[in-house]
């Protein structure tokens, strides 16, 4: 008579056992730790690092995308070269896809296999995890030569997230992009956290990570070392935070350039905790002289140490300009510069350059602490035009009228 009741309680034990897992599941799902996973070799990639995988690339992600359970895209060890790859959404299943970098992938050296601007394309996903500690290296080297700002090529960017949503990348590295090594545009609530971005401080236009249109981006805890910006904001974003990033080589962490043809105000950016080494700018805003008509603002600068740094504070409403004549119409407020504190190559470390036609407005500068670490006998110095600009605390160097 005790069987049934034995019974029952293995259904029922089984049962609690079958929901937790269920639970964990989805709580790990987030990592896609136990998402069915898409392995390129299974799609015939090959790690030799000479076969074009791009195709086996995009198949085993379309495989992925639509399942309908977790799924996890799986870039084994090995030397994996890929010419152009489109990772496109939206994908099938509710939780995060998941992208697991461990080995290198090489882009192509023959710059006529891209036709887009990009090498590794992420285009319309909701939720996505790129992790991993792998690496993307876009074999730049051979290709710098082409960059050729007057006819404006623009070499393939590594990475190009577009209208991407609900993602982390983490842990990966890149190295010697061709154009940009990461653009992440027209995104929002999307993290980048512990990435390791690395080219020569001579490689032309090979940004760490360039951010536009983009709402509710978090930048933190990165590496970053290339021939141009480390971290540049572009026009149409809200709420960009970037925090304990270390840049240098480079030119600095940069809002703009903006004022371009339809380009969109930026509002509500959050520097903080940053090191800069040797890098040509510190905490820059720029804008173009010849501009179109636009807003920015609540900028923030707060808690940066820069090391040998040629122009520290640097706001820039002539950028690009030979005779610094014209008048922006950027309307530039609300920015602050906070506890700013190494010191500067040049003996200008802080330089206010606004719009004559459009000054400044609501620019604080406050505990600004940088000696001169240059060549010459020169003094440290700021430079103010059309800023009004408020000043508190220390101020190294002596504020500007
Ligand atoms: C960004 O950081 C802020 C403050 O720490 C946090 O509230 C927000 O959820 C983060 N957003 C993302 C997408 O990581
Ligand atoms: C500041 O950034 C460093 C990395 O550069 C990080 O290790 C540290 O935790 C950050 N501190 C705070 C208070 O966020």
């Amino acid at each position: 008579m005790t069987l049934p009741w034995i019974e029952i309680k293995v259904v029922f034990l089984l049962g609690i056992a079958l929901l937790s897992y269920r639970v964990e599941g989805a709580r790990r799902g987030l990592v896609g730790a136990d998402a069915t996973v898409f392995d390129v070799t299974t799609y015939g990639a090959k790690p030799d690092g000479k076969t074009n995988n791009a195709m086996m690339f995009i198949r085993a992600w379309n495989a992925a995308c639509q399942s309908t359970g977790p799924a996890k895209l799986v870039i084994p060890p090995g030397n994996f070269m890929a010419g152009e790859v489109f990772f496109h959404g939206p994908c099938k299943c509710s939780d995060p896809i998941t992208v697991e970098v461990l080995g290198t992938v090489l882009g192509h050296t023959d710059l006529s296999e891209y036709t887009s601007g990009l090498w590794i394309g992420f285009n319309k996903i909701d939720g996505l995890v790129v992790t991993g500690t792998g690496t993307f290296n876009g074999q730049g080297e051979a290709s710098w030569k082409f960059n050729d700002r007057t006819h404006k090529t623009l070499l393939p960017i590594s990475l190009k997230f577009q209208f991407v949503q609900n993602a982390l990348v983490e842990k990966i590295n890149l190295v010697n992009s061709k154009g940009f090594h990461m653009t992440v545009t027209s995104c929002n609530n999307f993290k980048l956290e512990g990435l390791d971005i690395t080219a020569p401080g001579n490689s032309p236009n090979t940004d760490g990570i360039h951010i536009s249109r983009s709402d509710l981006v978090n930048v933190t805890n990165s590496v970053i070392g290339t021939g141009d910006d480390c971290i540049s904001m572009g026009e149409g974003n809200s709420n960009i935070r970037v925090s304990g990033i270390t840049c240098g080589p480079g030119h600095g962490i940069s809002v703009g350039s903006l004022g371009h043809p339809l380009d969109k105000d930026v509002k509500g950016i959050r520097v903080t905790n940053c090191t800069l080494k040797g890098t040509t700018n510190g905490a820059r805003i720029k804008t173009l002289e010849k501009s179109n008509q636009m807003k920015a603002s609540n900028i923030i600068f707060e808690d940066i140490t820069m090391t040998d740094v040629k122009n520290p504070i640097i706001i820039d409403q002539h950028y690009n300009s030979k005779n610094k004549q014209g008048s922006s119409k950027v309307k530039i407020s609300d920015i602050h510069f906070r506890n700013i504190r190494g010191s500067s190559i040049s003996d200008v470390a802080v330089s206010l350059d606004c719009s004559n036609a459009n000054p400044c407005e609501g620019v604080e500068l406050v505990d600004i602490d940088l000696t001169y670490s240059g060549t010459c006998s020169c003094s440290l110095s700021a430079a103010c035009s059309n800023a009004k600009a408020i000043f508190t605390g220390k101020q190294s160097p002596v504020a500007c009228a």
